[in-house]
């Protein structure tokens, strides 16, 4: 349906009349995607832009993915959207043989969730069931999720409210330097300073036993802040010698984003647990935690999500992964990811706005600061840009540990062509927003 402004208005009040104030809207005037195919999306008033956002990195594949929709219309073809766990599920089976044997964890079990949110509070839940405590270690500026522990476990308050939480929570720095005492140290010196932070913390500052520290490779909402060389084998070797599990939140980074299948595969280590959402079924709902086997095990009461693992998205989830691996996805993801950083840092930087841009694979972002090598963030100009990027016809995220930072996640088919064209159009609205 193509429809005029009025109709978009409509619905943007009946949103705000019926939804909750605190789930954002993008943009001054809203936007309903109503069509999608490869990396481009079509609103309704029949606008095409190319998508730098995939539905916060969950439309991986991109849309109207043939494969995808031929596994769902198979198992809709059934009668059978939903069993229950406690029937045998085979699509579910093989999904976790799959994603068992792609974690790197030996002998691995997986549970299936719906959503990020639930996979880490499961992976908290059997944590601190297993270790008998609800110490947990986070980063700063951490994004976990929206429950009550994975608020917790977050490590920006901006998304935390009061901060009440099921948990105990130390946090320990992530890969940003930006302020504090670490500040500007090199790479090798700040990985010392946060082992140390670590220990300390561990030695003087929480209980006896810790139940688990908490890490995304890359700090996604934090604004695709990746952590540096050699800090997360760091953190895991003090956390071995604690008997520590270590958790990877692989929520925004897996299933090839960051270049590698999971993101903790830039770092030499091996997780204990390992949560993964998004972008697994391609769009369709879907989360979970596979991680060793004894961890897995702990909980000594039955447990079970009514729709985790469900028939409809574990077909989904094996069609996305034959597809990631057909299409060798993480190497194009890369080698993409690659192009589009090299092409907006030569277009960006230097700008006046620009305070960095950075990330890993296809999970990127542009920073802004107010000019002259200030310390002063610029969330209005992020929004701004983000604005004038729909203007030219190309969606960004928004993000940052001030708002400072445009998000670019597109799906990981993007083309080296369209790399190319997003780059430019980041780098014209930048322009366009400087010059207004
Ligand atoms: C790293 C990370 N963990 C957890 C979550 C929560 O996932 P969900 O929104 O599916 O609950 C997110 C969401 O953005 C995330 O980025």
């Amino acid at each position: 349906m193509v429809y005029d402004g009025a109709d978009a208005n409509d619905l943007f009040r009946r949103h705000r009349a019926t939804l909750p104030v605190w789930m954002p809207l993008f943009y001054e005037r809203p936007l309903e995607i109503v069509a999608g195919a490869g990396c481009t999306v079509t609103d309704g008033e029949g606008r095409e832009y190319l998508d730098f956002y995939s539905g916060i990195s969950t439309n991986v594949l991109g849309y109207g993915i043939r494969e995808i929709r031929d596994a769902v219309e198979r198992q809709l073809r059934s009668g059978i959207v939903h069993t229950s766990t406690f029937y045998l599920i085979r699509a579910q089976v093989e999904a976790a043989e799959r994603i068992g044997r792609l974690s790197g964890i030996e002998d691995p079990v997986v549970f299936f969730t719906c959503s990020g949110t639930e996979a880490v509070e499961t992976a908290l839940l059997l944590a601190t069931q297993y270790r008998d405590s609800n110490q947990v270690i986070s980063l700063r500026y951490a994004y976990h999720g929206r429950s009550f522990g994975a608020l917790g476990a977050t490590g920006d308050r901006r998304w935390q409210g009061r901060g009440l939480s099921p948990l105990r929570v130390a946090h320990v720095p992530g890969g940003g330097r930006r302020r504090g005492a670490l500040r500007d140290l090199d790479d090798t010196a700040y990985v010392r300073a946060c082992a140390e932070e670590l220990e300390e913390t561990l030695t003087t500052s929480t209980p006896e036993r810790t139940a688990a520290m908490i890490v995304e490779p890359v700090q996604g909402v934090a604004g695709a802040v990746p952590l540096v060389a050699g800090q997360l084998s760091a953190y895991k070797e003090i956390l071995d010698g604690h008997g520590i599990p270590l958790i990877v939140d692989e929520v925004q980074t897996g299933w090839g984003r960051t270049g590698r299948f999971w993101g903790y595969q830039w770092h030499d280590v091996t997780p204990d647990l390992l949560v993964f959402a998004k972008g697994g079924g391609n769009g369709i709902s879907m989360g979970g935690v596979v991680g060793r086997r004894d961890i897995m095990s702990c909980l000594p009461v039955p447990s079970l999500s009514s729709f985790g693992g469900n028939p409809l998205s574990m077909a989904a989830v094996r069609a996305t992964i034959d597809y990631i691996e057909a299409h060798s996805l993480p190497a194009h993801a890369e080698k993409t990811g690659a192009l589009l950083l090299q092409e907006l840092r030569r277009r960006l930087v230097g700008e006046p706005w620009v305070r960095e841009v950075r990330g890993s694979g296809l999970l990127l972002a542009v920073e802004y600061a107010h000019p002259g090598g200030s310390a002063r963030s610029a969330p209005q100009m992020a929004k701004a840009v983000q604005e004038a990027c729909r203007g030219r016809g190309l969606l960004v995220g928004l993000g940052g540990t001030a708002h400072d930072c445009v998000r670019i996640m597109p799906p990981l088919t993007l083309s080296a062509a369209q790399a190319r064209e997003g780059a430019h159009l980041v780098a014209a609205a930048t322009k366009d927003v400087r010059e207004s």
